[in-house]
């Protein structure tokens, strides 16, 4: 059996995540395709036979897959190939993420097998408004392991491999009514003032802080950093992944994310990573 995954990850988690799973799976003829950074070989024309099993591993932005990572997984073809999908979120919520890449993978000739809705650090967490800080951590990466562990006794059943529908099986996440209702309302409020005067913010760099060392621009998974201008980001590039800002050694990137305050304040307590097999 040959394991094949396809890995999105700016900051990282998403990544950790789906390593603790192949961890887990046991596969030894495994190959890796991370579609992170441009410069990736990864993207072109790749068809999976039904004896592969191949892992697509992406972040959640704002209740769906992150585009990016579907823009970049758009060549992958299976014929009937068993598929392994597992999103990564922010501790707030998956929402459509994972039946949205169902689908996606159903299109293109895979059958899922197994799911997962894993925990990450969010991209927005900073000191002052931190957010899942840590995520995955051991506990998240012990259970991310022992789920591979049950997709290799999956695999190797002789009944067949039972299909999963995503969309009807998938357990969903309670949120306390109090900060499902401040969440929205800031959400709502946000959404109003952009109408009557949008302003964007990216993330920048503190000129007194920045030694242009040249690390964000070889992170960045969009080429939205040019060197010796490190202190901006191209607005027509930048994904507001946070990359840069999670990786810059000075501590010099920021990103003031309107929405750190109201994710920090209202998606406090813990969630628990689910899955589906
Ligand atoms: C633009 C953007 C939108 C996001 N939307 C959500 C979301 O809807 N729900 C959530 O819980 N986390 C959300 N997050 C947080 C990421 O899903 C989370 O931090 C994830 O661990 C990042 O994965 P990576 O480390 O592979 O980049 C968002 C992050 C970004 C950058
Ligand atoms: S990683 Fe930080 S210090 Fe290095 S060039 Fe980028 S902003 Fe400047
Ligand atoms: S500039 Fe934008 S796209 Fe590039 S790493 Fe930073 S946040 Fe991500």
């Amino acid at each position: 059996m040959k394991l094949t995954t396809y890995c999105f990850s700016p900051t990282g988690t998403s990544r950790q995540n789906m390593m603790a799973v192949v961890k887990g799976l046991g596969i030894e003829d495994v190959a890796h395709r991370d579609l992170t950074l441009c410069d990736s070989d990864s993207f072109s024309f790749t068809l999976h036979s039904s004896l592969d099993v191949v892992i697509f591993s992406a972040p959640v932005y704002g209740g769906k897959v992150a585009p990016t990572a579907l823009a970049r997984m758009e060549q992958v073809r299976g014929e009937d190939t068993p598929a392994i999908l597992l999103v990564t979120y922010g501790n707030r919520n998956f929402e459509q993420a994972l039946s949205q890449l169902a689908d996606f993978v159903c299109e293109r000739g895979f059958r899922p097998i197994a799911s997962a809705a894993l925990v990450g650090e969010h991209s927005y967490s900073n000191a002052t408004y931190p957010i899942a800080v840590g995520r995955p951590d051991a506990t998240d990466l012990a259970s991310a392991e022992e789920f591979g562990k049950r997709i290799a006794t999956k695999l190797n059943t002789q009944e067949g491999v039972r299909q999963i529908n995503v969309a009807e099986e998938m357990p969903r996440l309670e949120t306390p009514e109090s900060s499902l209702l401040a969440f929205r309302a800031f959400v709502q409020e946000y959404t109003r003032q952009q109408q009557e005067n949008p302003v964007k913010v990216y993330p920048s760099a503190s000129k007194e802080a920045c030694t242009h060392c040249g690390k964000c621009v070889t992170l960045c998974p969009t080429q939205a950093i040019t060197l010796g201008k490190e202190e901006v980001s191209d607005p027509m590039r930048c994904i507001r992944c946070c990359a840069c800002v999670k990786g810059c050694p000075s501590g010099a990137r920021t990103f003031l994310s309107p929405f750190a305050k109201p994710l920090s304040e209202n998606f406090q307590i813990r969630r628990e990573p689910l899955y589906l097999l």
